[in-house]
């Protein structure tokens, strides 16, 4: 045979191949019959919202019982139409849920309720004052991934699973409305992914990759289209800011933690540099009135009796002699170091009782607040978690990190909150592994960490740390 009909015979069969796993890889699998995906998130003590996918353009609507098997006593969301101009996605929204109770929820297609698992899901409301609870982090996931540590973060049985972002990595900057519903799909669809999702209430806030290019800022070119698909396929909290082109930052409370996710990546103006000389400020937050927002934040949870949990994506922690520094960062707070001391000062000056959660760098990381003091003179020592890959590969960044860290592939955080309605409310972090397992941090300990912060705004805000 000429080696012009070899080629066209490997052509043609790597392009038969190639159109075959296409379809099977974007082909909705037929056994789920109608529905793509469901998940429920912005949870509170009364309500909750959940998203979904149907093939076909349908009506639905939601129930919810309290009853797992029975669904004795259903409650119903409005109807909702799902049509194709609108990828066939919906929203359903449950209001007058009793706060600490487990609720289970299926969805009605076309008047029939059918009970196929994949139709349905749970969630618990937390309590509506203080009590202790557990909850599940972590960021940077393949996109679609179908690891096993799915399993095991759900296993953890957490009252809620935050997304500190990177949920996909799509790296999206062109036909932005067809890839960002492609990518949303391809993670809720997932079935490892759907098991966690479909068992407890969901939160997310995006790093870079989901919601632009690598270290993405507000110039992204789908800015505007990611935005959108945000609100339109994410089941969240109510958004601070409304207009088209606002961030997705957003507030909720589990008790007597506010948690704080704030979007530094779609209004982020980054740094500019000549050499080592920064010649342009940058700024996360994008303007004063965000920064403002983040701040009347910190104040409102503070003279509410609450601590704050704030969800910053990138490190926090990277400066001049630390063992990551770059003269001429722009991807973490290393870059943008007015912006960190106003509000390091901010949090000393009201004596914020908060501590940090992050993504992005690919590592389990734990400091006290050693490292973190960036207030002017001192003064705002705060305690920062990293936790991430969940599917991805190690990698270091920022630091030090006064607990120590690793950076492997499969790794994800738990926060247990004890909470008895006193003064202080305690958190015990924990870095696992893939498999569940509690980390060995770089230095051979068991990567865990709790320290208690003070709630009543008459106490004295000092932070006391137990070892364990
Ligand atoms: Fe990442």
């Amino acid at each position: 045979m000429n080696s012009k009909y070899k080629i066209a015979i490997v052509v043609s069969t790597v392009v038969i191949l190639g159109g075959i796993g296409y379809w099977i890889f974007y082909t909705p699998n037929l056994a789920d019959d109608e529905v793509a995906y469901v998940l429920a998130g912005g949870v509170t003590p009364q309500s909750a919202v959940i998203s979904f996918n149907t093939y076909q353009p349908a009506k639905v609507r939601v129930q919810v019982s309290a009853e797992a098997v029975t669904f004795a006593d259903p409650r119903y969301s409005d109807y909702t139409e799902t049509t194709a101009e609108k990828y066939n996605i919906g929203k359903a929204y449950l209001d007058s849920l009793q706060p600490n109770t487990q609720y289970y929820y299926r969805l009605e297609i076309n008047d029939t309720i059918d009970v196929f698992e994949g139709y349905s899901g749970t969630f618990t409301t937390p309590q509506d004052s203080a009590f202790s609870y557990k909850i599940a982090f972590g960021s940077c996931m393949v996109t679609g991934s179908n690891s096993s540590i799915f399993g095991h973060i759900a296993s953890e049985n957490p009252l809620l699973f935050i997304s500190t972002g990177d949920l996909h990595y799509e790296n999206i900057n062109s036909n932005c409305e067809a890839n960002f519903t492609q990518a949303y799909y391809r993670v809720f669809n997932s079935s490892a992914q759907a098991e966690l999702y479909r068992s407890t209430a969901f939160a997310y806030m995006w790093d870079d990759h989901d919601y632009g290019n690598n270290n993405s800022d507000a110039s992204s070119a789908c800015q505007q289209q990611a935005i959108t698909a945000y609100r339109d396929f994410v089941p969240h909290y109510p958004l601070a800011f409304q207009e088209d082109n606002d961030p997705i930052s957003q507030t909720f409370s589990l008790g007597r933690v506010r948690f704080i996710l704030a979007d530094l990546r779609s209004q982020k103006v980054k740094p500019e540099y000549d050499g080592c000389e920064r010649t342009k400020v940058g700024t996360n937050f994008g303007s004063e009135a965000h920064l403002k927002w983040f701040q009347d934040e910190m104040l409102a949870a503070k003279d509410s009796g609450q601590v704050v949990v704030w969800l910053s994506g990138i490190p926090y922690i990277n400066h001049e002699g630390g063992p990551n520094y770059d003269c001429d960062e722009d991807d973490d707070w290393g870059g943008f170091p007015e912006e960190r001391q106003a509000i390091a000062n901010f949090v000393k000056e009201h004596q914020i009782p908060i501590s940090i959660i992050a993504g992005d760098a690919h590592m389990v990381a734990m400091d006290d607040g050693s490292n973190s003091d960036y207030a002017e003179g001192g003064g705002a020592p705060i305690p920062v978690f990293h936790a991430a890959p969940i599917d991805r590969y190690g990698s270091y960044k920022g630091g030090p990190y006064s607990k120590g860290y690793r950076s492997s592939s499969g790794q994800y955080g738990t926060i247990e909150v004890e909470d008895d309605g006193g003064d202080e409310i305690c958190l015990t972090w924990t870095a696992k592994d893939e498999n569940g397992n509690v980390v060995q941090s770089n230095t051979d300990q068991e990567l865990r960490y709790q320290f208690c912060l003070p709630v009543s705004s008459d106490s004295i805000p000092t932070q006391t740390s137990v070892s364990l």
